[in-house]
């Protein structure tokens, strides 16, 4: 099916092409929208200690392998776990990652749309409703209601959710190159410049330094549930785009010659701060304007109109912040369907009819998260095993914290276990004796096996 060194679907057209996309599919609503609320509602410091350990000790050495696993495969996940298990000669039993990440994919893109759909929903409210505000008393007042007005009529939420989809769908549809390769050189820095002039009014704010307490102040006590510690798992590899394919078949698409390692540091360190910077602009806004940290999926929504509201320009500066979010957003969307799309792809199915399957069925079950925040919001479908979760919240915690840790510790022991020593060596093209290779290998050998087993016992109370 590959073509030589070059896979059927592409390449990326230089490595600095695929340090944007792998940055594009890594930063997103995981940094911006779902860090700060997990963050908030986990109680702070000790969460983003353990967040962070998360992402540098497992995050990222998974990363390496799955970027390793996608190149040498070039192929859509499932058929990249396909042959890699045959050539090794292992069982074919390692395809289920693939098969995984496909459902994942569809699951993740499905919720993921309609809060993508709630940002898009902001231009235009940035635009008309929140800036006719005529106290700035009364601001907080405002957004709350505005939020709430939005997140409760099931019809606009279909209305965006439909809208992004279909955005996705226009973008895939050509590949994820050309388009995708143009679109992230420009994204990315006006995101960062925008959300550094957030910093700024965060700075500004009364409550800046009880913000950053409450992110870098641990009170072990408090905040470490076993629920916390899976939180903390999930959410690195979610916002590190792991353990579902996304970012193996954007590896798939890289040049045989760049270098592994290297750059997917600067993809990591990227995100980080993307969502530490997140974080120490929204706490800040929550303790001066009197939120709640643990308000919940709303909390970006409801704290950076706020701050656009009362800052010079804001309104400008607002409309502009939800433009790149939505953006941002659509250049990760396209990376969770992606792999669905290749696979489809390769089973002689045409990319546009591809992209329409994929597209219609993340769009239906996107529904049952539009619903769950109105209709069904006390609707918990799995009451009868005491689990009073909504739709939305079950496919969150479905795929957050047990698909994307199970396919990022599948990864891992395929690479740290089966393939041949030479296999790894080959493809980051090192010495099997540098020291970085030897500490990469023993973190995907034992630290990410051995962290995502613990934390996985202990959210079902084996040690308690
Ligand atoms: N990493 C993306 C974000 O932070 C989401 C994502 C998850 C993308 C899984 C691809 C795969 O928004």
């Amino acid at each position: 099916m590959s073509q030589g060194n070059v896979c059927i679907h592409g390449e990326w057209s230089s490595r600095t092409a695929f340090i944007l996309a792998a940055t594009g599919s890594a930063v997103g609503l995981g940094n911006i929208w779902r860090f700060p609320y997990i963050t908030g509602e986990n109680g702070g410091g000790a969460f983003v200690l353990v967040y962070l350990l998360c992402v540098f000790l497992i995050g990222l050495p998974v990363m390496i392998a799955e970027i390793l696993l996608g190149r040498q495969g070039k192929r859509s996940p499932i058929n990249t776990m396909r042959t890699l298990a045959q050539q090794y000669k292992t069982s074919q039993i390692w395809q289920i990652i693939g098969w995984s990440g496909v459902l994942a994919g569809f699951l993740i893109l499905s919720y993921y749309s309609v809060i993508a759909g709630w940002a898009l929903a902001y231009i235009q409210l940035m635009a008309t409703t929140l800036s006719n505000i005529p106290e700035h008393a009364v601001a907080v007042e405002v957004v709350e209601q505005t939020f709430s007005q939005l997140t409760g009529d099931p019809i606009q939420l279909i209305i965006w959710h439909t809208l992004f989809i279909l955005g996705t769908m226009m973008m895939v549809v050509g590949g994820v190159q050309g388009s995708l390769e143009r679109a992230v050189r420009t994204i990315m820095p006006a995101l960062l410049l925008l959300l550094l002039i957030l910093f700024g009014y965060a700075l500004s704010t009364e409550a800046f330094l009880e913000g950053v307490a409450f992110m870098f102040s641990p009170d072990f006590d408090k905040a470490l549930t076993s629920k916390s510690l899976l939180d903390a798992l999930g959410q690195a590899f979610f916002t590190l785009s792991l353990g579902m394919g996304a970012i193996m078949i954007y590896g798939a698409y890289l040049p045989r010659h760049a270098p592994i390692g290297e750059t997917t540091v600067v993809i990591v360190i990227s995100d980080t701060m993307v969502a530490i910077l997140a974080g120490l602009i929204i706490f800040p806004i929550v303790f001066s304007s009197g939120l709640d940290a643990s308000d919940g999926p709303g909390l970006a929504f409801l704290t950076l109109p706020i701050a656009f509201i009362q800052m010079p320009f804001g309104i400008f500066f607002g409309v502009l912040f939800f433009v790149l979010l939505s953006l941002a957003a659509w250049s990760s969307a396209i990376s969770i369907i992606e792999p669905v799309i290749a696979w489809m792809v390769e089973q002689g199915i045409p990319r546009l009819v591809a992209t329409i399957i994929a597209g219609l069925g993340s769009w239906l079950i996107g529904l049952l998260t539009v619903f769950s925040f109105n209709y069904w919001s006390e609707f918990y479908p799995l009451a009868a095993w005491s689990i009073q979760l909504n739709w939305f919240e079950i496919l969150e915690y479905l795929t957050f914290n047990i698909m994307l840790p199970l396919g990022g510790l599948g990864i891992a022991v395929f690479v740290a276990w089966i393939i041949p020593h030479a296999a790894r060596t080959d493809e980051l093209d090192t010495n099997p004796r540098s020291i970085l290779y030897n500490v990469w290998l023993f973190l995907l050998r034992y630290m990410t096996p051995i962290g995502v087993l613990l934390v996985f016992l202990n959210s079902i109370g084996v040690f308690s």
